[in-house]
């Protein structure tokens, strides 16, 4: 017998052995293993619930499910904490704010073909095979309700071995939907997706690099702009996410004139600031630029926005670009932003919104800029990703 006595943070119980790594356990709980690996239960944690999806048992999309929600929260806010903490830093912690369930608009799910037709889903979490999910607890109902036209178009893209990619994105007049595929584009199968798209009523649906059809414009909407994002780019997990991210971000720049987006991808932050700042939106994938900007230029009462495409993480801004910004807004990938961080460190810009994906880089690129003589007065964990391991952060930090 094992006790469970804490979590990884990809939420693997360290067992008393000092080398077993559990999925599914709690600290505190007692369990058997057995020699094929199957996790026992003897004495549950006050904290396990019963997971709310019927596939939690087969799915690997969730790994939390067996833990009550308070429970979820602590650990996640506990690891950004102790992330700071290990760089020495102290700050206030707003309450966590958790996204819903059945709240995710955006998703990567496999497809393959099978004897009958096909299915679609996400993998298996130790054997990777592909489990079905149709009341899966995660997906907006939109994204729920694709799944038959994502199986039909899997039983034309999907060749009889192998699986598909398919990104699926929630528009307001229908899914926008990506299929990545080794399959090739013949024109009868154009034909016949293109029919698939429009019987299911699908906004947009593109093969690869290649779009098929749009029926209607997959538009997103950023604070009362209409964008239309590249197929498959980034958009934040969920609309509550997105939301609340948003307000920290406001509240954060609510003093700046001219603001500078950072890793701005297709203006989540942009637009919505743009109602009462100038906004100068930075960003690597120009098809993103492009999106926003037509975005600004159908927008109503925007202030000034322009774009620029630039790799930061070779090209940061340096500090005298940055000299005409009263506030910077940076939300990069999970690897941080070191190169733009130590330029915003050196400069005299007065007040830095930080979003970020990965805690340790994150606690990596706040501690720069706190050496520099910023303040972080407040950090606050917004989690989108419910259920899963991924925790994302918000940080405000002004000059001293
Ligand atoms: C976490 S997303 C944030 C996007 C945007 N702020 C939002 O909320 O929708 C990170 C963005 O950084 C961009 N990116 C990744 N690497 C980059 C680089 N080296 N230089 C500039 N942008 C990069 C990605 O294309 C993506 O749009």
């Amino acid at each position: 017998m094992l006790t469970i006595e804490s979590l990884t943070h990809l939420g693997l119980g360290r067992a008393s052995d000092g080398q077993s790594l559990l999925p599914r356990v709690l600290p505190g709980e007692e369990v058997d293993v057995a020699p094929d690996g199957t996790v026992r239960i003897i004495t549950p944690s006050a904290d396990r619930v019963t997971p709310p999806c019927r596939h939690f048992k087969s799915c690997g999309g969730c790994a939390m499910q067996h833990a009550l929600d308070r429970f979820v929260a602590d650990w996640k806010q506990d690891i950004v904490v102790k992330a700071v903490q290990a760089r020495g830093l102290d700050t206030d912690l707003r309450e966590i704010a958790t996204s819903p369930a059945r709240s995710r608009r955006r998703a990567k799910l496999s497809g393959r073909r099978t004897k009958k037709g096909a299915m679609v889903g996400f993998h298996a979490r130790a054997t990777g095979t592909l489990v079905q999910i149709p009341d899966c607890q995660l997906l907006t109902p939109a994204l729920i309700a694709s799944l038959p036209a994502l199986e039909a178009l899997t039983v034309l893209a999907c060749s009889r071995k192998g699986e598909i990619d398919l990104t699926v994105t929630e528009a307001p007049l229908g899914a926008d939907v990506l299929i990545e595929t080794e399959k090739e584009l013949v024109p009868q199968l154009r034909m016949e997706l293109a029919a698939l798209a429009n019987q299911y009523g699908l906004s947009r649906l593109v093969w690869n690099d290649e779009p098929l059809v749009m029926i209607n414009p997959p538009t997103q909407d950023f604070g009362g702009a209409a964008v239309v994002p590249p197929a498959g780019a980034f958009l934040q997990a969920t609309k509550h996410g997105e939301a609340t991210l948003l307000s920290a971000v406001e509240e954060i720049t609510a003093q700046a004139g001219r603001i500078v987006d950072l890793f701005a991808g297709c203006g989540t932050f942009t637009l919505p600031l743009a109602k009462r700042a100038e906004v100068h939106a930075v960003e690597g994938a120009a098809p993103m630029l492009q999106s926003l900007d037509r975005g600004w230029r159908d927008g109503h009462q925007l202030r000034r926005v322009t774009t620029e495409a630039r790799d930061l993480f070779r090209r940061p801004l340096e500090t005298d670009e940055l000299r005409r910004f009263d506030a910077a807004v940076i939300d990069p990938p999970r690897a941080g932003a070191e190169a733009q961080i130590a330029t915003l460190a050196a400069s005299e810009i007065g007040t830095v919104a930080m979003v970020s994906c990965n805690p340790v880089t994150f606690a990596r690129d706040a501690s720069t800029l706190v050496d520099a003589g910023f303040v972080m007065p407040w950090m606050q964990v917004v989690d989108q990703f419910r259920w899963s391991p991924h925790v994302e952060v918000v940080a405000a930090f002004t000059r001293r």
